[in-house]
């Protein structure tokens, strides 16, 4: 075993879209476990777009940097030494372990992944938190019947992925919202969703009309800002909006200026705000059913994972770019 703890650290708070100066990296002597705690390896580190919250100390999370911390962020890891009655050496776990190769925890919201179920990088994925946040919004708060038309944005994502799969098994037309030519195609190929507009290619409303001629009624909404704008001209009768994401605000100082809301008044619309962790009690019916549809092959998702613990700041500047192609996440072990 390595005797040296390869981490990324915390430098500053980015200003605009991140990037690799505002991390710092350093190597620490791997820790020892003390009572009640367990030593882990990580094998993959998941890339999420909150962390840019995180970075300007935002009062929506828990938790805190200061310069020098190792980065926050959910890992899948195995357990390698342990002095927790709860955890064996073997155990493949989803634990905080940050930016860093190795990890101390007391076991406190672990929680310990069946390798049988699907490859174990998915526990930060489509069944992992950004899974449950597909599938609670769909079908807790969007509720999507058959027949309706479901439009979701970043839908190559984890999260959008799974609420456009999630609502095409509950009957739903799914019209899916991609940045690239080679996502959309990947929405309707492989997701097996009815249609996929690129926002890229010119008047996104005009678009969606097209694609949408009978109206919106439900909309997954990953990104806000100007997609959001152009959905509101196109709601059904009673349409459902599920505020989800709003990535491009995570890299602005000051929150933009808001969308006009008269057409959720016409459409007699509602807006739901989705905090995944209201659902976390959902976490084993998820995994159950779209685990079940992985393994039938009813259900796909895509990865985009770069490669060791120092490409980590890289790699999320990225997707704060929307450059990633899929769950982005680190491989730090084999
Ligand atoms: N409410 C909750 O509890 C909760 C929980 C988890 C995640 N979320 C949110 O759900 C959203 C999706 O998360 P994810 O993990 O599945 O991410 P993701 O889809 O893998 O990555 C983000 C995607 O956003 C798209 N995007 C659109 N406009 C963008 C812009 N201006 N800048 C950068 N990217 C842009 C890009 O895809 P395209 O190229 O296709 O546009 C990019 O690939 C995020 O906003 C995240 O914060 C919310």
């Amino acid at each position: 075993m390595p005797d040296k703890n390869r981490r990324i650290t915390f430098a500053r708070v980015p200003q605009g879209l991140p990037v690799p100066e505002d991390f710092g990296s350093d190597e620490t002597a791997i820790p020892t476990p003390g009572p009640g705690q367990f030593l882990s390896r990580t094998l993959f580190l998941s890339l999420d777009p909150y962390y840019r919250n995180v970075m300007k100390n935002s009062q929506i999370y828990a938790d805190r940097l200061a310069a020098g911390d190792v980065m926050v962020g959910e890992t899948v890891a195995q357990v390698i030494d342990s002095r927790n009655p709860e955890f064996r050496t073997g155990d493949i776990v989803t634990v905080r372990n940050g930016w860093q190769e190795y990890g101390l925890s007391s076991g406190q919201g672990v929680r310990k992944i069946d390798p049988a179920m699907a490859p174990v990088s998915t526990a930060l994925g489509v069944l992992g938190m950004p899974g449950l946040t597909g599938w609670a919004g769909t079908v807790y708060l969007g509720e999507p019947r058959p027949g309706q038309t479901f439009v979701v944005s970043a839908c190559t994502g984890p999260v959008g992925s799974t609420a456009g799969q999630v609502a095409r098994h509950m009957g739903a037309r799914v019209v899916g919202i991609a940045g690239s030519a080679e996502k959309c195609d990947y929405a309707v190929r492989e997701l097996g969703f009815d249609a996929c507009v690129d926002y890229k290619q010119g008047d996104l409303a005009a678009q969606l009309k097209q694609a949408c001629p009978d109206g919106i009624d439900v909309y997954f909404d990953n990104v806000a800002g100007d997609t959001l704008v152009a959905v509101l001209r196109n709601l059904a009768m009673g349409a459902r909006i599920v505020l989800c994401g709003m990535i491009e605000a995570y890299s602005m100082d000051k929150p933009p200026a808001g969308p006009w809301l008269g057409p959720v008044v016409g459409a007699r619309a509602s807006m739901k705000g989705l905090v995944v962790y209201d659902h976390m009690q959902r976490m084993p019916e998820m995994t159950r059913v779209i685990g079940g549809w992985i393994r039938s092959g009813q259900f796909r998702y895509r990865e985009d994972i770069s490669e060791g613990i120092a490409s980590a700041p890289e790699a999320f500047c990225r997707l704060m770019r929307g450059g990633n192609f899929g769950k982005s996440l680190v491989r730090v072990g084999s």
